[in-house]
């Protein structure tokens, strides 16, 4: 059932269509994550339901009631910025207390949620600390408690691993989604991430220009994308002119898609045809541009018919190593292409053998 409700969202800047007409809900207790490149519109969003911008047309509802007519500070809703937007002159209890304060929560009352909410993040050995002693990691989770310890509707979280190197964006990552699980807390969380979206979210919405391209879980945005754009963006695609490599000449199909896991590499020379390798597999045959080896798989970047073609091979024998230039047959199965149209859609294709 739709907690939050977002209907035709349409924000301009003088020219500049910022959001063109987004729609979505999201339920209550869901992780729900907006994806795209930069420009694409999320801090727009955010910052529209948040209260910090205004939309040019369209409604926002929060638990069936009107949220556009309520001022921001009395939404009730947490968010967690990129760049932290703690106070610096503030210890990290006094940041985390900073929103009950406002609200004028009792005194005794303070002590016991902010002790409970630096627990929640595991900052609570530094909780006297200054925030600028402490590493980016921990400033967010003064971010993150901040945000949390109002107990607010609706949890809005703006690229908030950004501006941490790789391995603490991991652990940050898992942490933020073990947190709001046990809250129970409906979130809106933006990144330009796509790994970071699967990973962390119940749905993912992802945008380009203003508009929805696809709303679905991970498994759905990255098997099924609706749209060439989706396919490209999510993940990593092979996309292939339609005629090329026999491929099966479905109407309305003006390009194929292939992900690089989905290609094998099979025996050099094998098949006669272009089809036929077997097992009702195709196979496309092509020169080794570039190989690596990287222990859990292996890439392979390939020069077939004027196409570039990018394979990922899972688990490859310890001794494998290709040289550049080699003659190569790599097959698939029909089933694993994607069709898009002319327009960039998805086309249902029967394709299995
Ligand atoms: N205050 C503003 N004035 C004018 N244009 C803006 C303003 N804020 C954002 N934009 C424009 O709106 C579009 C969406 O921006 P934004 O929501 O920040 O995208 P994202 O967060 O996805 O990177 C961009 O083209 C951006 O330049
Ligand atoms: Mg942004």
């Amino acid at each position: 059932m739709a907690y939050l409700t977002v209907d035709g969202a349409i924000k301009r800047y003088g020219a500049t269509t910022a959001l063109n007409g987004v729609s979505f809900s999201v339920a209550k207790g869901e992780f729900f994550t907006l994806l795209g490149p930069s420009g694409c519109g999320k801090t727009t969003l955010l910052r529209s339901i948040a209260g910090f911008s205004q939309l040019t047309e369209g409604r926002v509802d929060l638990a069936g009631h009107d949220l556009l007519s309520v001022p921001p500070h009395k939404r009730d809703i947490g968010m967690v910025f990129q760049d932290y937007a703690i106070f610096p002159h503030l210890t990290v209890a006094e940041n985390v207390a900073f929103g009950l304060k406002a609200r004028k929560v009792a005194t005794s009352e303070i002590r016991g949620r902010v002790a409970e909410a630096l627990a929640t993040v595991r900052l609570a050995a530094l909780a006297d600390r200054l925030p600028a002693a402490l590493s980016g990691g921990q400033q967010q989770r003064i971010g993150i408690a901040r945000a949390m310890v109002v107990k607010p509707r609706l949890l809005l979280m703006d690229e908030p691993l950004s501006n941490l190197d790789a391995k603490l964006r991991l652990d940050l990552r898992d942490e933020i989604r073990a947190i709001q699980r046990t809250i129970g807390i409906a979130a809106i969380y933006v990144t330009h991430d796509q790994e970071e979206a699967l990973a962390i979210s119940d749905r993912i919405c992802v945008m380009d220009h203003g508009c929805v391209e696809q709303i679905g879980t991970p498994q759905q945005i990255y098997g099924q994308p609706a749209t060439r754009f989706v396919a490209s963006f999510v993940g990593t695609m092979n996309l292939l002119a339609p005629a090329a490599f026999g491929l099966p000449e479905v109407k309305g199909v003006a390009q194929w898609a292939l992900r690089p896991e989905r290609l094998r590499l099979a025996e050099a020379g094998a098949g006669a045809g272009e089809r036929g390798a077997g097992n009702g597999a195709a196979s496309i045959a092509g020169t080794v541009e570039h190989f690596s080896y990287l222990g859990r798989e292996a890439h392979l970047t390939v020069q077939a018919q004027g196409h570039r073609l990018v394979a990922q091979i899972g688990a490859p024998p310890p001794d494998l190593a290709i040289e550049a230039g080699r003659q190569i047959r790599l097959s698939f199965d029909p089933a694993d292409l994607h069709g898009f149209d002319a327009k960039g859609r998805r086309v249902q294709a029967e394709l299995a053998a």
